[in-house]
């Protein structure tokens, strides 16, 4: 009699954990479903958020036009830098250039808050133009880079993020060498705005850098990074020139 109990009790048991890991099944295959499918629902939303989005846009025209001007936040990841040529009066350079503003006539209502962008859809929308002043290579490099990501926030923020590799010009004048000190400038701006139109910004701890094991940099040591912001006159007006 005892035995039998236990017997029932034992089948019970068994029973109630097979209908378990059956629930158990059903809902992870539900979340596997989900995640498969979330993707491509997200890319048609966003696809069609921007298409409404950019029905009256223009994208000649600068955010807040007319308004104040437009304020570009920007850091910089140093992932490499050399090698460095004295004769040549240069160095290499490979960056990742974070630029971050804000749109207001890209906002929208999604329970979305990001939107991801991809390569083609990124010339859609107003981009600063900002140049590299001390740049030797043609100025349409840095825009013709594949290696670039656009995000849109439901507020309007935008980050734009560009991989560069960019040999620059560096005034190296070697009188003590090897017992003198060198820096090496990376100069930007925008391309046409004056500063009462389009504003940079350094963001906090805007200039960092990658482990320096891989950088070829030779008989050089790598001392730091540090950064400024200056005006200056050019044919476009007064212009932020940040370094
Ligand atoms: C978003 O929704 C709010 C409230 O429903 C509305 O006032 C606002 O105009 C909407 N914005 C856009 C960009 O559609
Ligand atoms: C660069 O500038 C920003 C803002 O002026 C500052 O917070 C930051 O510490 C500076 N230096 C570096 C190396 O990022």
């Amino acid at each position: 009699m005892t035995s039998r109990v236990l017997g029932y009790f034992l089948l019970l048991s068994i029973c109630s954990t097979r209908s378990q890991t059956l629930e158990y099944e059903e809902e992870y295959e539900d979340v596997t479903v989900n995640q498969m499918l979330a993707p491509k629902t997200q890319q048609r939303d966003a696809t069609q958020i921007l298409n409404n989005l950019l029905k009256e846009y223009d994208k000649k025209l600068r955010p807040d036009i007319g308004i104040k001007p437009t304020v570009i936040d920007v850091d910089i990841y140093v992932n490499s830098i050399g090698p460095v040529s004295s004769i040549k009066m240069e160095y290499q350079i490979d960056i990742i250039f974070a630029q971050t503003w804000t749109d207001s006539r890209l906002r929208y209502n999604s329970t979305m808050k990001i939107l991801t962008l991809n390569s083609n859809m990124v010339g859609l929308i107003w981009l600063p133009d900002t140049i590299f002043r001390n740049s030797k290579n043609a100025d349409a490099h840095w825009i013709t880079t594949p290696n670039q990501l656009l995000r849109i926030w439901n507020d309007g923020k935008i980050l734009y993020t560009l991989r560069l590799t960019i040999n620059a010009e560096c005034q190296l004048q070697l009188h003590n060498f090897p017992m003198d000190e060198h820096s090496c400038p990376l100069i930007f701006s925008s391309y046409g705005y004056p500063q009462d139109e389009m504003v940079y910004k350094w963001r906090k701890n805007s200039v960092e850098a990658a482990d320096q094991k891989s950088w070829r940099l030779y008989q050089f040591d790598f001392m730091g990074l540090r950064n400024t912001t200056d005006i200056m006159k050019t044919s476009a007006g007064k212009q932020d020139f940040l370094t």
